[in-house]
């Protein structure tokens, strides 16, 4: 008789792993609009070489910085450096002098129209001269004030809607700064690009655990019936950071956590949790059933919105500055480094049940968790406190994103012997144990689906204006009153009272991080 083995071995899910088909894209070009920037060196290279290491990149693929400064040859270099330092490579390995010789520079000044021609031609020639047979991929990698005037520029420089090839343009975030900014970019580029061609991306989209939780809901028949208000009791999720604003000061004084993070990296969490089964993973199908989800947000009231902004503290082992002590921060900025916000999703699947968002820098760990709070069983059959165990604690569900990338439930478990007492036990699963350690970024599928024409995991407009809609009354909200309290929690804390008792009211507590060792530094 036939068996189902229960247990799968590391070994066969790596050959599983290894037997997926990948859709390799036509050959084509890689344009980077501020490839001088930190996102190109850290992210963006090391990412397109994981793919060519991958073997995902086409054979005739090329790969052009643009930016103001003249580099020259030195930006090979640079980008080479960029690959080995973030991007877990040693020198030497294969494939890396041939992936670094297909990088190019192309130097002007994102306003001026020779430039543009210029690089038109240079593009033409790498056409004739490489195969990339006319298709672009233009990355927008530059300050977001620049966003609007070089897709104008493409557009009037013939480099939008091509003749032969196809041109796609990735705009990073932030997109927007409120509601009305955002509306007025995504009029700006859709006058340019059809929406088809318009890749928004955010990278928490593009991480592995992400992805996973549409796996873990959708791919499973366990999880769904009980996915809604009749058997959850509250939902949290957490993105938080050790590190400060890493020299970025003049962005963030603008942007604070709330734009930072919170409106994209967490709204998109948000929905991938709390959106229906969509009818197909087709990128039309999946952005329906998200912005389903944000317009199904009761208007946030000012007071579930919380915020805050770190003073020194240590982090570490080492002492650290407070945020208004960072270089070219103002020294009484108002500026929060810390968000946390209460709110509804009124459907049929969550009247009723609260969700909770935290998200700040300089906080004690690096931990983006999601964590599902189950009901209390109808009737406590063993008492509250198990007859002499612990006292009984409802089922939580914990999806870690990152580090530690990984799975784990709760439940009660009898504690051996005479009584039924009760502990609470945790069932666990790991991603590096499962599957290996990844070096990838996040960046690698992103850039990979957009290559491929596939926008399933970028933002759609009328999602991003979404998002804005709902906290752009905060923001106006904040920026009218001042918070007195700033700074409010020290470095290397978990943040402020104020996010303490935003959930304390509800009666609850953010859950414990499980912080790894390796984590606490970093
Ligand atoms: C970026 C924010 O979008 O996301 C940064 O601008 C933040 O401030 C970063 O540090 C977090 O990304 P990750 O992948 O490290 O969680």
């Amino acid at each position: 008789m036939a068996t189902t083995e229960l247990r799968i071995s590391p070994e066969d899910v790596k050959q599983a792993a290894a037997q997926v088909k990948e859709r390799i894209p036509e050959p084509g070009l890689v344009v980077i609009f501020g490839a001088s920037g930190d996102l190109t060196k850290r992210k963006l290279l090391p990412a397109l070489f994981h793919l060519e290491q991958a073997g995902l990149l086409p054979e005739q693929f090329r790969i052009v910085g643009v930016a103001r400064r003249n580099l020259g040859s030195a930006f090979r270099e640079d980008m080479k450096e960029g690959v080995l330092e973030f991007g877990g490579v040693k020198d030497g390995v294969d494939k890396l002098e041939e992936f670094v010789s297909k990088v190019d520079y192309h130097a002007m000044n994102f306003d001026d129209d020779a430039g543009y021609d210029q690089l038109k031609t240079l593009l033409e020639s790498f056409d004739r001269d490489y195969g990339t047979r006319g298709n672009r991929l233009f990355y927008l990698a530059t300050a977001p004030e620049y966003f609007a005037d070089i897709v104008h520029r493409l557009g009037t420089h013939g480099m939008a809607k091509p003749e032969v090839g196809t041109a796609r343009v990735i705009i990073e975030k932030p997109f927007g700064h409120d509601l009305e900014s955002a509306r007025e970019l995504n009029d700006d580029v859709n006058t340019v690009f059809s929406e088809n061609q318009i890749f928004r991306i955010d990278h928490y989209l593009g991480k592995e655990t992400v992805q996973n939780v549409l796996v873990f809901r959708f791919a499973n028949g366990i999880f769904e019936p009980i996915w809604n208000r009749n058997f959850v009791d509250h939902v949290q999720i957490t993105a938080a950071e050790s590190i400060g604003i890493e020299g970025r000061g003049p962005f963030y004084e603008k942007a604070g956590a709330l734009r930072d993070v919170v409106q994209n990296h967490m709204m998109e969490l948000l929905s991938f949790i709390a959106m229906d089964p969509p009818a197909s993973f087709a990128a039309e199908a999946v952005r329906r059933e998200k912005i389903k989800v944000w317009t199904s947000i009761k208007p946030l009231n000012i007071f579930d919105c919380v915020r805050g902004q770190y003073g020194p503290g240590i982090v570490g082992n080492q002492m650290v500055k407070g945020y208004r002590e960072e270089d070219r921060v103002d020294p009484d900025s108002h500026t929060e480094t810390y968000a946390a916000i209460r709110l509804e999703i009124e459907n049929w699947r969550w009247a009723g049940v609260p969700f909770y968002l935290r998200a700040g820098k300089r906080l004690a760990a690096r931990a983006t968790e999601i964590t599902i709070q189950f009901k209390q069983p109808p009737l406590l059959l063993f008492g509250a406190n198990g007859q002499g165990g612990c006292e009984i604690q409802p089922n939580i569900l914990t999806m870690r994103i990152q580090p530690d990338e990984g799975i784990s439930l709760r439940f009660g478990a009898k504690v051996p012997g005479p009584q039924m007492a009760v502990c609470p036990v945790v069932m666990d699963f790991s991603y590096a144990q499962a599957f290996g350690a990844s070096s990838a970024n996040g960046y690698e599928r992103l850039l990979l689906d957009a290559m491929l024409g596939d926008a399933t995991l970028f933002a759609h407009r009328d999602g991003v204006e979404a998002t804005w809609a709902l906290y752009t009354p905060v923001l106006e909200a904040w920026a009218k009153k001042y918070p007195q309290t700033f700074p409010n929690y020290a470095a290397g804390t978990w943040g402020p009272q104020c996010g303490d008792e935003l959930i304390g009211r509800d009666g609850h507590t953010w859950q414990a991080i499980r912080v790894p060792a390796r984590a606490k530094a970093e």
